[in-house]
């Protein structure tokens, strides 16, 4: 199937080893309005679980809108490959993946490490095969992130766990059980790992205090067209009977929610107007109406969202990050930039992850005024930002910054931008053409920033 295609094959080694992507920096210069047309990707957050899904079955499944060139998707990809998956990834943003000759169910640690969502193999490989061995994912920038509710559910299937050296150990010699399974957690990778585990299950599993994000319904849609029986997406509580065998399926990936949600913050910060396409009218949630209340004028159409600032100020805006619906965690920075220049103070309360204020004291030194207490960040709104030289500490904390130099006077450098490389494809290319004045600055070959890199080469991992 894919040979036949004129599209590009993707050489994932080669894509995922370029060594100066861990030395680049962004340069933003501030100023501009973000105006014009950005088209959304596919859903970095649900890509990741419906490749996982391919481990189910022997036939292919084709994935379709993919956001090929995201590092996290390239890092699944080589580990799957590592299981045994036969793998191509087009560049027009097809995915074809067959799982009909798995020759490891052992998910290393040199490759888990690399990024949490590994973790998600577990529950498929043990469901089909009735053994698995993953890494333990670890804690990452933002949180100690345990994966306790993911073991706890699949121990209630009736798969004996244990941890090892750092391994989940995993043994279902004669299949799982469908169960009654209420997470201590409401947890994203919980329910999509037990999810995945339960179709292939035998008999019913029911899922309580599930989580309802936008991306475990459309894992969920896929696992439907792969002849799973799953009720209740989108609700707390889901119900999954199992079938003895799943068959191949095509999918297109939901439109990434977080990027359309950081572009329309960039329009209403920097007081553009810019329309967001390959989305879906409900694409931006709960977002949508702290947008308004921040002075966003919002006109949606069946494929495209546009946003622009009908307000002279921003206006200060009170958020609280919640489970889906609620105001989501990975919107948090992206806002709390925002409310760096809004007219009065503002909180943000993060509720999800531990630490996940990391972008606080970057802000701070270009020129925002934000304190912390405890989980609470209280912002007072300032006239203007200066650029400076900032450094990434995760995903959304990075882009936070790009956005906050956007605004800034003069020129902002953002350090480590590997981060942004996990999750906003061509984020310099779709910046650029909406007029913002943005580069990236290769230094591969400067050894300060060589050695810099390779110190902190263990914090840009596992997210
Ligand atoms: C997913 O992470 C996303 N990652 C995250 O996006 C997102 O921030 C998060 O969901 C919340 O929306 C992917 O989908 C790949 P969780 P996940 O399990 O599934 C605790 C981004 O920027 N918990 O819902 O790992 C956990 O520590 C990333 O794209 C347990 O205590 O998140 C956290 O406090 C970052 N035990 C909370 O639950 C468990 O077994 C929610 O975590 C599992 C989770």
């Amino acid at each position: 199937m894919p040979e036949k295609n004129e599209a590009k094959i993707i050489n994932l080694e080669q894509a995922v080893e370029i060594k100066s992507s861990e030395l680049d920096k962004i340069k933003v210069k501030g100023g501009n309005p973000l105006n014009g047309k950005i088209k959304i990707s596919g859903a970095k957050n649900s890509a990741l679980k419906l490749m996982c899904a391919s481990l189910l079955t022997a036939k292919p499944i084709q994935i379709e809108n993919m956001p090929v060139n995201l590092r996290d998707i390239k890092t699944l990809a080589i580990l799957l490959r590592h299981l045994g998956v036969t793998l191509a990834m087009r560049e027009d943003g097809v995915c074809i993946l067959r799982a009909g000759n798995i020759k490891s169910t052992c998910a290393p640690y040199d490759l888990v490490r690399k990024m949490r969502a590994s973790v998600l193999v577990l529950g498929p490989l043990l469901s089909r095969f009735g053994y698995a061995k993953v890494s333990l994912p670890g804690g990452c920038a933002i949180g100690s992130r345990p994966v306790d509710a993911h073991i706890k559910g699949l121990e209630a299937m009736g798969a004996d766990i244990s941890i090892e050296e750092g391994y989940i150990i995993a043994n279902a010699p004669n299949g799982l059980k469908g169960c009654t399974y209420k997470s201590p957690v409401v947890s994203v990778g919980a329910t999509e790992n037990i999810m995945m585990a339960a179709t292939l299950a035998k008999g019913t599993t029911i899922l309580e205090n599930a989580a309802q994000e936008p991306e475990i319904s459309d894992l969920g849609n896929m696992l439907i067209k792969m002849g799973a029986k799953i009720e209740g997406l989108g609700t707390n509580t889901i119900k999954i009977t199992g079938v003895p065998v799943l068959s191949g399926a095509t999918h297109s990936v939901l439109p990434d929610r977080i990027e359309a949600g950081t572009w329309a913050i960039a329009a209403i910060m920097t007081d553009g107007n810019v329309e967001l396409e390959n989305i879906k009218k409900d694409t931006l949630g709960s977002l949508e109406e702290k947008l308004i209340e921040a002075g966003a004028e919002i006109e949606k159409s069946d494929n495209s969202i546009k946003v622009r600032r009908k307000t002279k100020n921003i206006k200060a805006v009170d958020i609280t990050t919640m489970p889906h619906p609620g105001f989501p965690t990975d919107l948090q920075a992206q806002f709390m930039s925002m409310m760096t220049l809004a007219d009065g103070t503002s909180t943000t309360k993060e509720t999800i992850f531990e630490n996940r204020f990391m972008h606080v004291p970057e802000l701070n030194r270009m020129g925002a005024n934000i304190s912390v207490s405890g989980n609470t960040a209280t912002i007072q709104g300032t006239k203007s930002l200066k650029g400076a030289e900032v450094m990434a500490t995760d995903l959304r904390a990075s882009v936070a910054l790009v956005l906050a130099g956007m605004m800034a006077e003069g020129e902002t450098i953002i350090n480590r931008i590997y981060h942004l490389e996990r999750g906003y494809e061509q984020i310099v290319k779709k910046l650029g053409a909406c007029g913002i004045d943005i580069e990236k600055v290769n230094i591969a070959n400067q050894k300060e920033d060589n050695n810099n890199a390779s110190k902190n080469k263990d914090s840009c991992i596992n997210l």
